[in-house]
């Protein structure tokens, strides 16, 4: 930030224990539909780092981790509907159960696009987990099964993963992000 640069202002909207009860409800929930079988789970950095640790120590069933890392807004606070793979997973879904964990679906687009290219290395089955779903610009083509918390009136929102510019990613809160210039 420059100097002459006035700091966004934070509103907290979630509270951490708020966050807390609602992943505790999700891993619940995951444990009861894949009881008896082995999960994949799949981190899309960086956003989803807190959310998974999180959610995969909820989980009493045996669970493989591993990590994607998709290309950001950039600085921007807008998608801009092109996904670049800067990390792919390591070795085989052949055969695995795989739920995408993500931190927020802003249009879908980046899970749309991930769910294809999981689809073609012949999973089990494909799921998806997010914490917070934004409602209104939604272009997802396959179901949440499992959200976190709704938001309306598409607020950007920081903290628990979520950055902007690379800040606020350790908030272990929730906030809505609002700039200078756009008040
Ligand atoms: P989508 O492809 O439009 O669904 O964008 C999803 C990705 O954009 C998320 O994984 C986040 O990394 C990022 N994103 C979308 N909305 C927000 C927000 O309000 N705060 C922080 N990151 C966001
Ligand atoms: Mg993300």
């Amino acid at each position: 930030m420059s100097p002459s640069e006035k700091p966004p202002s934070l509103t907290p909207l979630f509270t951490r224990d708020e966050i807390a009860l609602r992943v505790r409800a999700l891993g619940d929930a995951i444990n009861r539909d894949y009881a008896g079988q082995t999960l994949t789970a799949i981190g899309i950095l960086k956003g989803s780092f807190l959310f998974l640790a999180d959610l995969v120590r909820v989980l009493n069933i045996p669970v493989a981790i591993d990590f994607i890392q998709t290309s950001s807004y950039g600085d921007a606070t807008e998608s801009s509907g092109e996904v670049r793979i800067l990390r792919d997973f390591e070795g085989s879904l052949a055969g695995r159960h795989v739920l995408l964990v993500e931190d927020i679906i802003d249009t879908g687009l980046t899970l749309n696009y991930l769910w294809d290219l999981i689809e073609a290395r012949r999973p089990a089955s494909v799921a998806i987990a997010a914490m917070f779903v934004k409602e209104g610009k939604q272009r997802l083509n396959h179901p949440i099964r499992y959200a976190g918390f709704a938001l309306v009136g598409d607020p950007f929102i920081v903290g628990y993963g979520m950055d902007y510019r690379g800040l606020y990613r350790n908030l272990d809160h929730v906030a809505a992000l609002e700039l200078e210039e756009t008040r």
